[in-house]
């Protein structure tokens, strides 16, 4: 049976395409009707680097300032075989497999969309990875929360990026990745201001603790670690990336994922914890989270894609012949893959009734 975090993600890509559709239509509430996974933290909080580890790939823009200007939605395939690549939606025909001209790619296509002014914007840019080494996976990397402008940037930006993070995760179905690094005081952590406003309880907010490595010498992130300092539902992750000097010296993050391992594992304040520390433990906590959640919301969804489908059937009928036109062609394809989904979706949920593990 195909694995429903794929099937979401391609009903993601699907709406997405088909973007501009109209106010009225259900296909936007189908997309916010989706679960995904939001990235939030303050600037050098080491965002980009929870992400790259996830990935097991260094793809993303770096930089000093606002380097994350746009939202990036990430859809995280596995494959079983066969070299990774990548492919943005808006070079369709276009496979990637060298990573260097992504974070190229990424960079151009955000001076696109802002004219290199520095401004945000809340347009995404969709970028999906096929590989053997990732888990599935749908997460939106966020703008990093700042106190300052810089330089040639509108005093202004500082609360357009909060808003933008806010309308982001403020959604009940969003899954909140906060990240906070552990060498300063969780109670001045961006991530964890924001999150609380919108999810007071932190029942769909995961913990992570980054640059456990570079706090000061006599002091550990136990306590943190453990939901002393701030309570969430879910246990917190501590994670040790590469540092600046190891990105220079353009340490892999395979030998970086095996060390932050042994990190954890060899010191005396974090062996009890090192079975659920690290990155590669994050990745898969996520997805199974992210598999655990559709799940749970298979009902809601199921009538609003019976909904989608009656909407684009009526929109077929009246264009006639839908394979002529460009749209009819985009209507069809999500129309097959509504389709396909209500169709996976029923034999879960027979699978649920019949107290079956399914996937
Ligand atoms: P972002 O702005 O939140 O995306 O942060 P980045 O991922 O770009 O990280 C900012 C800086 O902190 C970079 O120089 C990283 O190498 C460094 N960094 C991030 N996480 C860690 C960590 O766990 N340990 C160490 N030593 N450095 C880290
Ligand atoms: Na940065
Ligand atoms: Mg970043």
């Amino acid at each position: 049976m195909e694995n429903l975090i794929s099937l979401v993600n391609k009903i993601q890509r699907a709406c997405t395409a088909l973007g501009d559709h109209g106010e009225e239509s259900a296909l936007p509430t189908l997309w916010d009707a989706l679960p995904a996974i939001a990235v939030v933290g303050g600037q050098s909080s080491g965002k980009s680097s929870v992400l790259e580890s996830i990935v097991g790939k260094d793809f993303l823009p770096r930089g000093a300032g606002i380097v994350t200007r746009r939202p990036l939605v990430l859809q995280l395939h596995k494959i079983n075989e066969g070299r990774e690549y990548a492919e943005f939606m808006h070079l369709p025909r276009k496979r990637f497999t060298d990573f260097a001209a992504v974070r190229k790619e990424i960079s151009d296509e955000t001076d696109r969309e802002t004219g290199r002014s520095k401004q945000i914007s809340s347009v995404p840019i969709h970028l999906s990875i096929y590989s053997p080494n990732v888990v599935n996976l749908t997460l939106v990397d966020l703008p990093g929360l700042t106190k300052v402008a810089v330089e040639g940037q509108p005093e202004s930006i500082v609360q357009d990026i909060e808003n933008m993070v806010r309308s982001f995760i403020e959604k009940p179905n969003c899954i909140i990745l906060a990240i906070s690094p552990a060498n300063q005081d969780l109670a001045t952590s961006d991530a964890i201001k924001i999150s609380r406003e919108v999810d007071p309880k932190g029942e769909r907010t995961f913990g992570v603790l980054t640059k456990i490595d570079l706090m000061d010498k006599g002091t550990d992130a136990v306590d943190m670690l453990e939901g002393r300092s701030y309570k969430l539902q879910f246990p917190w992750i501590g994670v040790v990336n590469r540092s600046q000097a190891d990105i220079n010296k353009s340490v892999d993050m395979i030998a970086a994922r095996r060390r932050e391992h042994e990190y954890f594992a060899n010191s005396p304040e974090y062996r009890h914890l090192a079975n659920r520390m690290g990155s590669e433990h994050l990745g898969k906590m996520l997805s199974k989270h992210l598999e655990t959640v559709i799940k749970s919301r298979i009902p809601g969804l199921q009538s609003l894609i019976n909904k989608t489908i009656n909407e684009l059937e009526g929109e077929l009928s009246r264009l006639g012949k839908p394979i002529a036109s460009d749209a009819g062609g985009k209507l069809y394809m999500i129309m097959e893959i509504c389709r396909n989904f209500d169709q996976v979706f029923k034999e879960h949920l027979d699978g649920v009734r019949s107290g079956g593990e399914k996937i």
